[in-house]
């Protein structure tokens, strides 16, 4: 895509949303409106163990559709849960998938309703040039997704982020007809996550609207989008995480969420390239990695984004500088006990080159403002394990 010089682009924003406390119980209509009659509902054992899946698999009971559960989603989901998940699929006849539950098990989810009917290997389909027109269209299934979380927005996204377990990397899957036909977005359903998560997913969020931002290309339908995203984060993120019962704290985000996935079709940047290889290397919560990494790589991009966030500082009501708006990311950190350095998060230093090769390959590289090789990755990776920031 060509900057702003000659402004062009590819605009997509075409997920369908219900979103409100309670419209969970619209889920047996979703299914229906989207000609599914035998689902599959994938989501993780952790949630599967919860009284959120029991709840909604008896209202499903109630409106008559039979549902079967598929678990086995690890966090980070692999391709061996792919595989699994679509034996089961097959094996029950299901045509639709009801995703539920974090970016984990809605990327599987998707991922899974996209191989049901393919015949190549699931690597085949990764999102590198025009490889998705390789996929046959007619074998994927219809999705419902349901978040459990606020922080991927997957519920709105054409993509599935899933680790190879071979070469330990993180790759995405993409194919347009992966947008779910229907995101159910119910806050309701976010209010038992745990806090760390909340600051996990809430700040992975945050890492979309401003990498969005902030990134090569134009695309202000987007820009537009991040911003307000930000703005929630700001208000909303900090009172979710001191009081989860909040629900309109926890609407705000869920929204938020959304609006960073609608956002970063137009880029991400150097937080999530950096971040992909810790969480691929050593299963680190992807959004608490990104919440880690966030001022290191600001600090590094400041020259090329200091006038854009200047602009954001204002509409955000802070003080209209690069320095304020950098202020507030630091003091928000502290106040969700973000740890401040990788060793917090347990990164050890053995495996920074192999990282620092890894992350100018990621896909989400080239959208950085600033072009980012090796020995950039290398230097970042040493300043977070440090703690040291080169504002
Ligand atoms: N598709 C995309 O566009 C996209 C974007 C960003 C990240 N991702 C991917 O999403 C994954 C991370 O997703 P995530 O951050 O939502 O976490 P997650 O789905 O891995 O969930 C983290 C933990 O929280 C638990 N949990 C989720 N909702 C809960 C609730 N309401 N109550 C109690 N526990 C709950 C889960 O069971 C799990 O144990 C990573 O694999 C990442 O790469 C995808
Ligand atoms: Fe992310």
């Amino acid at each position: 895509m060509k900057d702003a010089l000659s402004p062009a682009g590819n605009w997509s924003f075409p997920t369908s949303v219900r979103f409100g406390a309670g419209r969970i119980a619209e889920l047996g209509d979703a299914v229906k409106s989207a000609g599914i009659a035998r689902p599959l509902l994938v989501t993780d054992p952790n949630l599967a163990g919860l009284p959120l899946v029991g709840r909604v698999l008896h209202q499903l009971a109630a409106d008559g559709i039979a549902t079967a559960v598929f678990s086995e989603v690890r966090p980070n989901p692999i391709a061996d849960n792919v595989a699994a998940g679509v034996g089961v699929l097959r094996a029950g006849k299901h045509d639709g998938v009801i995703a539920v539950g974090g970016g984990s098990a809605l990327d599987a989810g998707k991922v899974i309703a996209f191989m049901a009917g393919q015949g190549r290997p699931l690597w085949d389909f990764e999102d590198v040039g025009d490889w998705w027109t390789r996929a046959n269209p007619a074998g994927i299934l219809p999705i419902i997704a349901v978040p459990t979380t606020a922080g991927t927005g997957s519920e709105v996204g054409r993509a599935g982020v899933i680790t190879d377990a071979l070469s330990h990397t993180k790759k995405v899957i993409f194919h347009p007809q992966m947008m779910p036909r229907i995101a159910l977005c119910d806050p309701e359903l976010t209010v038992g996550m745990p806090p760390g998560i909340t600051v996990g997913t809430g700040m992975d969020a945050l890492a979309h609207a401003l990498e969005a931002y902030c990134g090569r290309g134009w695309h202000p339908l987007a820009d537009g989008i991040a911003v307000e995203g930000i703005r929630l984060v700001k208000e909303n993120l900090a009172r979710a995480y001191r009081a989860g019962g909040d629900l309109e704290a926890r609407a705000h985000m869920m929204a938020a969420a959304a609006m960073g996935a609608t956002a970063f079709q137009k880029a991400l940047g150097a937080i999530h390239a950096l971040s992909h290889p810790l969480g691929a290397l050593y299963d680190t919560h992807h959004g608490m990695t990104n919440a880690v990494m966030m001022p290191y790589v600001l600090a590094f991009n400041r020259p090329a984004i200091a006038g854009k966030i200047a602009r954001l500082s204002a509409y955000l009501g802070l003080e209209a500088t690069f320095e304020a708006f950098f202020a507030w990311v630091l003091e928000l950190r502290r106040e969700l006990d973000v740890p401040h350095t990788l060793g917090e998060l347990g990164v050890d230093g053995r495996q920074i080159e192999r990282m620092a090769e890894m992350a100018p390959k990621d896909p989400t590289a080239g959208g950085n403002p600033v072009p980012i090789g090796t020995d950039v990755c290398r230097r970042l990776y040493h300043n977070a394990l440090a703690g040291e920031i080169a504002l």
